[in-house]
């Protein structure tokens, strides 16, 4: 299965999916707001496929084919004729609703709209929209090309035709499919990491452990190939704490309650591995 796609977002999220659904055949359109936005995702795939050949993982020719492509945009409009479209913008759910009541108006009837959010309910999302049978979450992991793993999440009105469309969609990509049945804020797996993390962020910001330890028990205590507080730095500071405060709001459950530390660091810019200083400096 390859068709049109378009990613509305062209971030680090936006680009990655970009970049292997084009690697698998799909001809993607990404779109973001500014030129220079989608230059800049482009030149990330890129990069991102030239280390790829240098490792042998892919001849030149195939790298080549997968950024022809590619056709970036700021035009919204350039979703029209796409198969499949996956939104990832920023998480929040204005930002989202409008892309959706958007993408509603421009695409066509059989288009399957998908949302990356690692966190808002997908049927919040889907309510924007005059289809929530046609919405999905599809929630891939960062660095895309990399990780195997995609959440599929159904919302309250998902049909079964749509989730069956995303995972034809990201097993033709490459990833191991999850199924989230109920749409909790969070879903499985950003539930699991934000509990962690504000544990661990608790345990630092108490003086009861430094980053580096906490980081260090569970690599070496519970195998994790990345402790939790470098997995925020490569994930974004600002990320995490969206996420947890939206599943706060959703489950008003004090142990996702965004710890003080966590609050100011997203407040001075300390955003992880993008502003150059998190939990580590970079
Ligand atoms: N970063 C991660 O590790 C990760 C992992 C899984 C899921 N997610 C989710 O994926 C989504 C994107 O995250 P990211 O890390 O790529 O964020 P990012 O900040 O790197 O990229 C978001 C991009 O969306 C663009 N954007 C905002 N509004 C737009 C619009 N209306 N149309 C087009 N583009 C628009 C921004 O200009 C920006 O380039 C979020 O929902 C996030 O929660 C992130």
């Amino acid at each position: 299965m390859a068709g049109r796609l378009a990613v509305i977002g062209a971030g680090l999220m936006g680009s990655g999916i970009a970049q292997v659904a084009a690697q698998a055949g799909w001809t993607v359109t990404l779109r973001d707001l500014e030129q220079q936005t989608v230059d800049r995702g482009i030149r990330g795939i890129r990069t991102s496929l030239d280390r790829f050949v240098r490792k042998e993982k892919i001849s030149e020719e195939d790298a080549a084919a997968a950024v022809a492509r590619i056709t970036g945009t700021t035009e919204l409009d350039a979703a029209a004729d796409a198969d499949l479209v996956v939104e990832a913008v920023f998480e929040r759910l204005d930002a989202k609703q409008d892309v959706f009541r958007a993408l509603d108006r421009i695409c066509g009837p059989d288009a399957v709209l998908a949302t990356n959010t690692s966190a808002i309910p997908v049927t919040q999302i889907a309510a924007a929209t005059g289809r929530p049978e046609s919405v999905v979450g599809t929630h891939f992991f960062s660095p895309v090309p990399m990780m195997a793993l995609c959440e599929l999440v159904r919302g309250f009105k998902t049909s079964d035709a749509t989730l069956a469309t995303a995972r034809a969609f990201a097993e033709g990509i490459g990833k191991t499919c999850i199924v989230v049945n109920r749409d909790i804020a969070g879903f499985v797996t950003t539930r699991l990491i934000s509990a962690l993390v504000v544990e661990a962020v608790r345990l630092v910001e108490s003086g009861v452990v430094t980053p580096e330890d906490l980081d260090t028990a569970c690599k070496l205590g519970f195998g994790h190939a990345m402790g939790p507080l470098a997995t925020t730095d490569l994930t974004g500071v600002d990320v995490l704490l969206h996420a947890t405060r939206n599943i706060y709001t959703d489950t008003a459950d004090a142990k996702f309650f965004p710890p003080e530390l966590l609050q100011r660091m997203a407040a001075a810019g300390d955003l992880g591995r993008k502003s150059g200083q998190g939990f580590y400096s970079y």
